[in-house]
């Protein structure tokens, strides 16, 4: 038996029927609850025995009071971060949130004003235009741009709009959701003197930096020049994506910069937004202390599954665009050279529930984003059903 599946048999489980928001939400999101769902950014993989041990130790205690978060939190968040990235952390830098996307609400607020100019690299993750637009801030969109295979940024025109727009506030993906990049440091580096000189501050969400799925190494903003930009920077993580926990409520946001912890503070008060899910905080505790080994072999099921995916078109001689998979566990794909109706074709005619590239920028019309983090089954359903109905058309 392979890693692979040793893996699946162990973690693999049937979610319908629970709420999912992957699987059972399928009618009120796409109008088909018959599809495939292989979208939204969570795992059909139990967490770690470890975690589900813990948190049944504390169930079975029975008593959910007010809380506060220990040591043995902050001692094995702390070695997770700097064993695996090389990033120091201190107690004083770190604010907790019932998530990254309400941190980051929680930012724009403390942060900028009605109107203020807000930059994003498109197409991302869309709550990230959502909670700018939601928090009535002037958007600012720079394309991420498709050189030889691979996604880079557009310096100038980032700087450009930066000049036009008085852009008070950059929300970066690190690594980049759903193009799946990587940045270097010379790419962040570049990037961070930029918004740095013309007075930008930073927000870095770095929730998918355990996802490192090729030999390119993540570097948190934190670490970029040697923590030259810390003092203009605010990082978000959480072991939310890693361990599978979305649900469980809990978020880190990181401010080395005193003055921006105390700005923060001022409007997380305000909403009295300061507390933290018990269960949330014990499994990322769990998770950070005992989860690598089951990390290793998720990702290498990951890559598995990626691998079925690339492979599966080059056998069947169909070209077709899917962005190097260097981070996150999800698929980046053009359908363009294949439809004009990408819904249509997903829907009705694969049967697949994905995310659609128009979800996440305008110019991303026609991309799909498939989610990886499930078993290499559905990966070759899937990967098939589309095959099948490329080659009936073509
Ligand atoms: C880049 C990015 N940030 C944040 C989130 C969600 O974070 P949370 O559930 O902690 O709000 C996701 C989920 O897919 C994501 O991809």
């Amino acid at each position: 038996m392979s890693l692979v599946d040793d893996f699946v048999r162990e973690f693999y489980v049937e979610r319908k029927g629970t709420n999912s928001l992957k699987h059972d939400a399928l009618k009120r999101r796409f109008g088909d609850e018959n599809l495939l769902g292989m979208w939204v950014a969570d795992m059909d993989f139990k967490t770690p025995n470890e975690i589900t041990n813990a948190l049944n130790e504390r169930v079975n205690h029975g008593v959910y009071g007010y809380s506060f978060v220990g040591d043995e939190y902050f001692d094995a968040f702390f070695s997770w971060q700097k064993d695996n990235y090389g990033v120091e952390l201190k107690r004083e830098w770190i604010r907790f949130n019932t998530g990254v996307v309400s941190a980051i609400y929680l930012a724009i607020n403390a942060f900028t004003k009605p109107n203020d100019s807000v930059m994003i690299i498109t197409p991302v993750y869309y709550p990230f235009k959502n909670s700018i637009i939601d928090n009535d801030r002037n958007l600012i969109c720079s394309e991420a741009l498709l050189k030889n295979g691979e996604y880079e940024l557009d310096f100038d025109d980032i700087e450009q709009k930066i000049r036009q727009n008085n852009v008070k506030l950059f929300i970066h993906s690190s690594p980049h959701n759903p193009l799946g990049k990587v940045w270097s440091d010379d790419e962040l580096s570049r990037l961070f003197e930029i918004l740095t000189r013309h007075n930008v501050l930073i927000i870095s969400d770095e929730i998918h930096q355990d996802f490192m799925m090729s030999s390119k190494p993540f570097i948190s903003a934190l670490n970029v020049q040697n923590g030259k930009f810390s003092d203009n920077l605010i990082v978000m993580t959480s072991a939310s994506k890693t361990f599978n926990l979305a649900c469980l409520l809990h978020s880190v946001t990181i401010f080395k910069n005193e003055k921006l912890a105390k700005i923060y503070d001022e409007m997380a008060k305000r909403f009295h937004q300061t507390e933290t899910s018990i269960l949330g905080v014990i499994a990322a505790t769990f998770g950070y202390k005992y989860g690598k080994k089951w990390l290793e072999s998720l990702k290498v099921t990951i890559n598995f599954n990626y691998e079925i995916l690339t492979e599966s078109f080059k056998n069947e001689n169909i070209e077709i665009f899917i962005a190097p998979l260097e981070g996150t566990y999800l698929a980046w794909l053009d359908l363009n050279p294949y439809t004009k109706d990408t819904k249509d074709f997903m829907q009705r005619r694969c049967g697949l529930a994905i995310d659609y590239g128009e979800w996440f920028g305008k110019n991303a019309k026609g991309f799909i984003r498939i989610n990886l983090a499930t078993k290499p089954e559905i990966i070759k359903t899937a990967t098939t059903r589309i095959i099948k109905e490329i080659k009936a058309n073509f």
